[in-house]
């Protein structure tokens, strides 16, 4: 696991930027894990900008994300799918087809689960996966002491999840309660895996996620068994880190 310590939120995002930007120009096709949430944004601003000064070709990449909300379709501007649409999809030259984000209104999410790890295998694989990190230590939607080893899968948010996440809805009463999310192995059989965090509310999850027991109560705990980690923090989410570390 490599450990990248940012100044800020922008050189975050720019450190994480430059990683796929590396990814994408030495592999045209590659396929790419997204994430959403607050933390990866100012990441996608970077990629588009990058585009826009055209250093940046999408028009072979492709993209798998790691869940979706049960219960809300593409066009709800609180469903994942309209997230990656906003802030990154509409803004580059990625053909729409190729990009993928689990059917939140699918019937059988049994089914949909099972057709997503289908479809991230005939893609080959997922090349680079960026995530972020629920105070909890969730990575997709992997709440703490669900096991290592599921592959997509119907997950039941937690309560800290849900509230942390009413600050997208209307109301807490608003936010889904299940979720379609690449499960733990799935993400662990990305063959390169970017971790971001930034502020201090991250900062104690960090050092549990990189330094502490693996276990299923820190679900970002198993990427320590993955042979290639790089976390990028801010400062203020290195905190921990750093105390300890003196
Ligand atoms: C998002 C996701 C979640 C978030 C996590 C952190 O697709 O899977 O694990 O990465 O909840 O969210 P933010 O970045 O909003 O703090």
């Amino acid at each position: 696991m490599k450990i990248i310590k940012a100044k800020d939120y922008n050189d975050m995002s720019k450190k994480a930027a430059g990683i796929f930007f590396s990814q994408i120009t030495l592999k045209q096709d590659s396929v790419i894990g997204l994430a959403t949430g607050s933390t990866p944004i100012g990441t996608y601003k970077k990629l588009i900008e990058m585009y826009n000064a055209n250093d940046l070709d999408f028009s072979e990449v492709k993209t798998v994300n790691l869940d979706e909300y049960v219960g809300l379709s593409g066009e709800s501007d609180q469903s994942y799918r309209y997230f990656m649409n906003s802030n990154l999809f509409n803004h580059i030259n990625i053909d729409k087809a190729n990009t993928h984000v689990p059917n939140g209104l699918a019937s059988d999410k049994e089914l949909e689960s099972e057709n997503y790890e289908k479809l991230i295998k005939s893609l080959g694989g997922i090349d680079m996966q960026l995530l972020g990190i629920g105070t909890n230590g969730h990575i997709g939607f992997n709440e703490p002491n669900d096991c290592f080893d599921k592959y997509t899968h119907e997950v039941n948010l937690t309560e800290s999840t849900i509230k942390a996440n009413t600050r997208f809805f209307a109301s807490e009463a608003d936010v889904p309660k299940t979720a379609i999310s690449m499960g733990i192995k799935t993400i662990m059989g990305a063959k390169k895996i970017v971790l971001i965090a930034n502020g201090s509310a991250k900062a104690d999850i960090i050092y549990d996620s990189c330094f502490g027991p693996i276990t299923p109560n820190v679900p970002a705990s198993a990427l320590q068994l993955h042979p290639d980690v790089t976390v990028i923090v801010d400062e203020e989410a290195y905190a921990t880190i750093a105390a300890k570390l003196k």
